[in-house]
């Protein structure tokens, strides 16, 4: 099997290509602005990535490519995951987020490719999740919309797909800092942090997310999954369950309402996904914060 995969220098790129190369047999046809580092990491697996730097912009260069391979399997990982700079750079928000997701669902309706693409949470207001796939999406803010907009362009396009909504995804990885680095590195210079004690959701470790994704495309699964941790808590209290597992000072992190943040883009406050459709389907079960944070300190010291 030949899979194309999109923005493989992402978080989720991080842990899905190990994975991938570990649990399958796949050619993995890796697509980034960067280099691929440190993958792949044992010598038996150096024949079975090739790797293209390419601007993925570059819609006939894209094309040009993703023909070339001639995919079973497209994943895209690629979008403009910066919530404020979504808002503050709305043209290339839609260029990262629909016209490229436009131009992959041609490149997969040209080779007869399934894809799975990756969503969002925020493409709900906040206001009473969790949401469940069949819940009516309303984005607050420009991510929100193109993501969903994105969307619009995989499920008219006809092409064989499955979308994952997904949230709050943390995991190590080298070159992508998270929420959980972001803690960490703020205990580590012993400044303090705001974080928001309205902004709900629950976690994604980003083995589960991406495991969820191999499952997935092995088994060709068709529709709309979401995929989150088991636990729904506030932002304020995933960062007192990062001070918890890597005993540092819990009184760094002061909890303060969204309003008191002035962040840029509206943040939805109430979300959360409800997972029990990919649950079942994929015969998994999710991660607590504490357990992905017990694998992420194992990574981490690794
Ligand atoms: N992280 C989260 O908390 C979260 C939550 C909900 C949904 N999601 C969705 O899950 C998917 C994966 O998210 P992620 O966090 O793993 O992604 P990420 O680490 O933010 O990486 C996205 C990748 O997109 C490519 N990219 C971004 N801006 C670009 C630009 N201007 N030009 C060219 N390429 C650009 C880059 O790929 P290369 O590095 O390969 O060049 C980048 O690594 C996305 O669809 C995202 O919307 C993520």
């Amino acid at each position: 099997m030949k899979i194309l995969i999109l923005g493989a220098g992402s978080l989720t790129g991080g842990s899905l290509i190990p994975m991938l190369l570990d649990e399958t047999d796949a050619v993995l046809y890796t697509v980034s602005a960067k280099p691929l580092l440190p993958w792949p990491k044992k010598p038996e697996h150096l024949n079975r990535v090739v790797h293209k730097s390419l601007n993925i912009l570059d819609k006939q260069a894209l094309r040009e490519y993703g023909t070339s391979v001639m995919p079973d399997v497209i994943v895209n990982l690629a979008a403009m995951t910066n919530v404020d700079q979504c808002e503050t750079d709305k043209q290339l928000a839609w260029q990262m987020n629909v016209t490229l997701v436009e131009n992959v669902v041609r490149i997969a309706r040209i080779t007869d490719a399934y894809l799975v693409h990756l969503s969002t949470d925020y493409v709900f207001d906040g206001t009473k999740g969790p949401y469940a796939e069949t819940d009516t999406p309303q984005p607050l803010n420009y991510y929100g919309k193109s993501k969903l907009a994105g969307e619009t362009a995989v499920t008219t396009s006809g092409v064989a797909h499955a979308i994952i909504r997904t949230i709050v995804v943390y995991g190590y990885n080298v070159g992508r800092p998270d929420f959980v680095r972001w803690v960490l590195d703020a205990f580590d210079k012993e400044t303090p942090i705001k974080v928001a004690t309205d902004q709900i959701a629950n976690a994604t470790y980003v083995d589960d997310l991406s495991e969820a994704i191999m499952i997935m495309l092995l088994e060709r699964k068709l529709g709309l999954y979401n995929v989150g941790g088991a636990d729904l808590v506030s932002r304020y209290d995933f960062a007192l369950q990062i001070a918890d597992v890597f005993k540092s000072d819990p009184l760094l992190i002061q909890g303060v309402p969204t309003s008191e943040l002035l962040q840029t883009a509206t943040r939805p406050l109430l979300g959360g996904l409800v997972t029990l459709k990919a649950e079942s389907a994929l015969r998994m079960k999710f991660r607590t914060i504490h357990s992905g944070l017990l694998s992420y300190r194992h990574e981490l010291f690794e």
